[in-house]
């Protein structure tokens, strides 16, 4: 299996010659309609002039909400190292190469906005792997604004329009987010060099999240990925990225596809952090927390492999708009993690593209999987694929047709118990498993501010301190004299200094 099986599923034969309806019926004319004389009205029974602007009318489907602008190509990834010893999952395996796509998107913006507007980047991948499709669904960012999924709508709402009056509003922003302290670590990477990525090919991507990796063995880990761009991290200034949205909003998109076209294929070295199952209750920061990193002095990265992108869409909207990119596409060896964000997630994204596309977007072609399906579902909107007239509809059933992997496949067995739903993750939970509201638990170093003050300190150098007071200024702007105060006093428990030194910085800008 290659990409070009993929991108090529669905395609028709080249048209040559005259034109057919949907039907394969002959087209008289692409171009004259039909009328009752010469100027007379036009007719009813015009069936391919009805039919035309019926389907004009339902070129569309809703956009993403977020991250509705994207791009995106296929490739492949090769797995380069033994990483069996943490996960038995096929794709991981040493010597594996799987063929794959990667949509990149903004997440605020709509369709036809500027893909160099300030903004957290989308870095999504899907590897077509032996056991299932496989979807890491991550970002350019280590972190992310939040830690549970019940505030997702709201953050979102606070980064897209005003119901008033359709425009993005800063004292919005910045109100949800100096109410959010654990937005603080994102917003640093956010307001710093990493909010204006050149081009999709010059950044980092993460899964962000903590997952679950299991080996053969049953033994469990918990891991990070990681993809490291071997073009280098090039960023524009506020100042340049203005400017591009300007010019031309699809810079990062014409720039990818021109690159895979003139055979400059892009390529990221995948790495892992992988924390032995254990440690977690005793690291230092909640490990679970999305709002954190696993420091890499605590948990350096391993080398696992190179994915490289090196073929274009064969079609825009039928596989990368269609694309139904989901954190929930786990395969055996990999799992989910006790982050509530990823169990929201979890949820979210089938129920979007459901909503979005249709029941059976799963039957598209660049929502196929590779291996053989074997299923009870059926029917609803635009079913392709049918099972056979000798396949049951029903489990469990007399027939051959097969069941879950726990089940006997010929009774229901109710009172069986069928053990830990280690398909999902393993963790035998040290602080209960009642139904419960309570926060994170807090680890001995963990604290909204902390990490955001290290990234501030430690790893931005002088220069990037100077453009992330100019971009943070540049974002406040037009905020309310309340949401002004807030801002400085977020600031100030990132770093002491910091309040100070966009007040006076701020003042100037208005002066
Ligand atoms: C509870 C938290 C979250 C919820 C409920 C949520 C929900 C969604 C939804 C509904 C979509 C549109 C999916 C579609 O229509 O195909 C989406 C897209 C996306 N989300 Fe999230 N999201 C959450 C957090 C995150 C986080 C933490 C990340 C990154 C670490 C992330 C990265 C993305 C990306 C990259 C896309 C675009 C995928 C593509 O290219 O098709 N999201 N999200």
């Amino acid at each position: 299996m290659t990409p070009d099986s993929i991108i090529n599923k669905g395609k028709r034969e080249p048209g040559v010659g005259p034109t057919t309806r949907e039907g394969g019926q002959p087209v008289p004319s692409e171009n004259v309609s039909i009328t009752a004389g010469p100027q007379g009205p036009n007719v009813l029974n015009d069936l391919h002039l009805i039919e035309k602007l019926a389907h004009f009318n339902r070129e569309r489907v809703p956009e993403r909400n977020p991250h509705a602008k994207g791009h995106g190509a296929f490739g492949e990834l090769h797995i380069t190292e033994d990483v069996s010893a943490y996960t038995k999952a096929a794709v991981f395996q040493k010597g594996a190469v799987t063929p794959m796509v990667a949509r990149f998107s903004t997440v605020a913006g709509e369709q036809g906005s500027p893909d160099t507007w300030r903004d957290v980047h989308g870095f999504a991948l899907r590897f077509y792997t032996t056991e299932g499709n496989f979807d890491i669904v991550g970002n350019n960012t280590p972190t992310f604004f939040l830690r549970d999924g019940m505030k997702f709508p709201d953050f979102i709402h606070s980064q897209k329009r005003l119901g008033r009056n359709g425009l993005r509003d800063a004292d919005m922003q910045w109100d949800f987010w100096t109410r959010t302290p654990e937005s603080a670590h994102q917003v640093t990477y956010l307001m710093g060099d990493r909010g204006t990525p050149k081009t999709s090919r010059h950044q980092d991507g993460f899964g962000s999240h903590t997952f679950q990796w299991v080996n053969e063995a049953g033994e469990a880990f918990w891991v990070k990925y990681h993809f490291k761009t071997r073009q280098g991290w090039e960023t524009f200034t506020d100042a340049e990225a203005q400017e591009m949205a300007g010019k031309n909003a699809d810079y990062q998109r014409e720039d990818l596809y021109n690159a895979i076209e003139s055979g400059d294929y892009p390529i990221w070295d995948v790495k892992v952090q992988i924390m032995p199952f254990d440690e977690a209750e005793g690291y230092r920061f909640n490990p679970f927390d999305l709002t954190k990193v696993w420091y890499q002095e605590d948990y350096p990265l391993i080398p696992v492999g190179y994915f490289v992108l090196n073929r274009n869409p064969e079609n825009f909207f039928a596989q990368i708009e269609q694309l139904a990119l989901d954190p929930g596409n786990i395969v055996p060896g990999t799992g989910l993690s006790p982050d509530r964000m990823l169990m929201a997630r979890a949820f979210a994204y089938a129920d979007a593209q459901r909503a979005r596309i249709g029941a059976n977007y799963r039957h598209l072609p660049v929502n196929q999987s590779v291996n053989p399906v074997n299923t009870y579902e059926h029917e609803g909107h635009m079913q392709y694929h049918f099972n056979g007239a000798a396949d049951p509809t029903y489990s469990p059933n007399r027939y051959s047709k097969g069941a879950g992997y726990l089940d006997d496949g010929r009774t229901s067995g109710s009172g069986r118990d069928l053990g830990a739903a280690g398909d999902l993750y393993v963790n035998p939970d040290p602080h209960g498993t009642d139904l419960t509201r309570a926060a994170y638990v807090q680890h001995p170093e963990d604290g909204d501010f902390v990490q955001a003050g290290k990234l501030y300190r430690e790893v931005f150098d002088d220069a990037q301190r100077e453009r992330f007071i100019t971009n943070v200024v540049g974002a406040m702007q037009g905020v309310s004299t309340e949401t002004e105060e807030r801002v400085y006093a977020y600031w100030s428990q990132v770093d002491e200094t910091l309040g100070a030194r966009l007040r006076e910085a701020y003042k100037a800008s208005h002066s």
